[in-house]
């Protein structure tokens, strides 16, 4: 079956079309009805019948049309409009189709399943799903395995505090974080490895980049060094956006993203350490809330939140790799430099103009004491890590990957508020329906 955007072309015109779709807009007048019908890709047609030869119509019902393409250029989305010469009603739908132009953004939340059928939603989609066609296309260019790794697990990758808890049979288990432990293992025998799954954060806090529930890229390597693994994650944003912005600049326009200063971002991305980062910060008298809540100026030691990497990144036209993090604030994995103790060789990326961390990454501690002493302080069991230890005792090689949120990078790219609008059923603490 022909989609709108196929029919509109000039060389249909005083020819013959037909069409399926869905009811999206419905303006009668005394002597033509006006149907602007959906295709099941989100794209439309105006169709136009006489009003006393057409059926009763309700928004949303389901129909296919027959008739003449005629050039219009009143009509909306292209001008063109095919006049009808049949109509067959496939489902009448119900009167109170209760999505309309002016909703609050929870009732948009409630009827998730119906708001897909919205053109926001459909163009996110679209831009989503290029977003993972191209992130696809990179790994099997570069040479990097795929592969699948488990999502039910038995422990913790970034803290315990944030675990969904799970019955496994007589036995209790976890939904995963981060496949990178698992990512690990398969670099001995693999080389290069990614893969995209689905990993869990019971994030208490309602925020706008945190989901319960989000798409995780991984990637994992051995024999490199942590600019190799910082050099992998900007070319691979870079090849990410410049192919999505070049394949959905429509959609991207849409939803009013800045594709002119995207288009222009090139690799080396802008690095910064730490140190320098908290400087900047105390330059300006940066103040944070500590755990009383009372307002304090940031120093040495306090992680990076959204208030101050947006600080950082306010007027930045490039992604920003933080570097040189103290040990003592990452997690259990990143490894210690040995020639300046107490700094991690890790690095979190943040997205330009305030949009915040959208990757992290570094090279992985080979320490068995120093993994099991920072696991004991992180409150997790050594003892359900045996499996990852064994990775360091037989032939371990310096390695390291990183980890890139798909609805954070999707939710700068598109300049998009609220992550939930990311992804299309998202799940919060607060939302599991749909
Ligand atoms: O920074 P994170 O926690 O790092 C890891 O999980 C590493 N183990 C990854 C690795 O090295 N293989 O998560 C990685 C990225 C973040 O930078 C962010 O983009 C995204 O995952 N992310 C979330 N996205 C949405 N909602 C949440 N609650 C997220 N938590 C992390
Ligand atoms: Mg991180």
């Amino acid at each position: 079956m022909n989609r709108a955007n196929d029919i509109k072309t000039p060389i249909n015109v005083g020819k013959e079309v037909k069409i399926r779709g869905w009811v999206h807009r419905l303006r009668k007048q005394k002597e033509k009805t006006f149907i602007l019908i959906r295709d099941d890709r989100g794209g439309v047609i105006q169709c136009v019948f006489p009003t006393q030869k057409i059926v009763p119509l309700t928004i949303e019902s389901s129909i296919e049309v027959t008739g003449m393409l005629a050039k219009d250029d009143r009509a909306p989305e292209g001008g063109y409009e095919i006049r009808g010469s049949s109509l067959i009603v496939i489902n009448i739908a119900d009167v109170d189709f209760p999505i309309g132009e002016y909703q609050s953004a929870e009732l948009l939340l409630d009827y998730r399943h119906l708001t897909v059928r919205t053109r926001r939603m459909i163009e996110i989609a679209k831009i989503r799903a290029t977003i993972l066609k191209f992130a696809r296309e990179f790994f099997i260019e570069d040479d990097w395995m795929e592969v699948t790794p488990p999502i039910i697990v038995k422990g913790a990758v970034e803290g315990g505090s944030t675990l969904f808890k799970l019955r496994y049979f007589d036995e209790e288990a976890f939904l995963s974080q981060s496949a990178q432990l698992y990512l690990e293992a398969l670099i001995f025998s693999l080389g290069p490895v990614w893969s995209l799954t689905p990993s869990f954060r019971a994030e208490k806090s309602r925020t706008v980049r945190h989901l319960a529930e989000f798409s995780h890229l991984e990637a994992e390597a051995p024999g490199v060094c942590l600019n190799e693994i910082l050099s992998v994650e900007e070319r691979l944003i870079s090849y990410i956006i410049h192919n999505t912005v070049r394949e959905r600049s429509d959609s991207l326009n849409f939803l009013k993203s800045d594709v002119p200063s995207i288009t222009h971002i090139n690799v080396p991305f802008d690095r910064i350490t730490y140190h320098h980062a908290i400087d900047t910060l105390q330059s300006r008298d940066f103040k944070i809330l500590d755990a009383r809540g009372k307002k304090r100026t940031i120093d040495v030691g306090d992680d990076l939140n959204i208030d101050s990497e947006r600080e950082l990144t306010k007027s930045a036209r490039k992604p920003l790799f933080v570097t040189d993090y103290p040990i003592q604030i990452k997690p259990f994995y990143v490894k210690e430099d040995v020639h300046r103790k107490g700094v991690g060789l890790s690095a979190d990326l943040l997205a330009p103009k305030g949009f915040g961390e959208i990757a992290s990454g570094g090279m992985r501690e080979d320490d068995i004491l120093s993994i099991k002493k920072r696991m004991k302080i992180e409150g997790l069991d050594p003892l359900h890590y045996e499996w990852y230890l064994d990775l360091r005792r037989f032939g371990s090689v310096p390695h390291g990957g990183f980890g890139l949120g798909i609805e954070r990078l999707l939710r700068w790219l598109a300049n998009i508020e609220d992550i939930k609008d990311t992804v299309l059923f998202p799940r919060t603490m607060s939302r599991i329906i749909p």
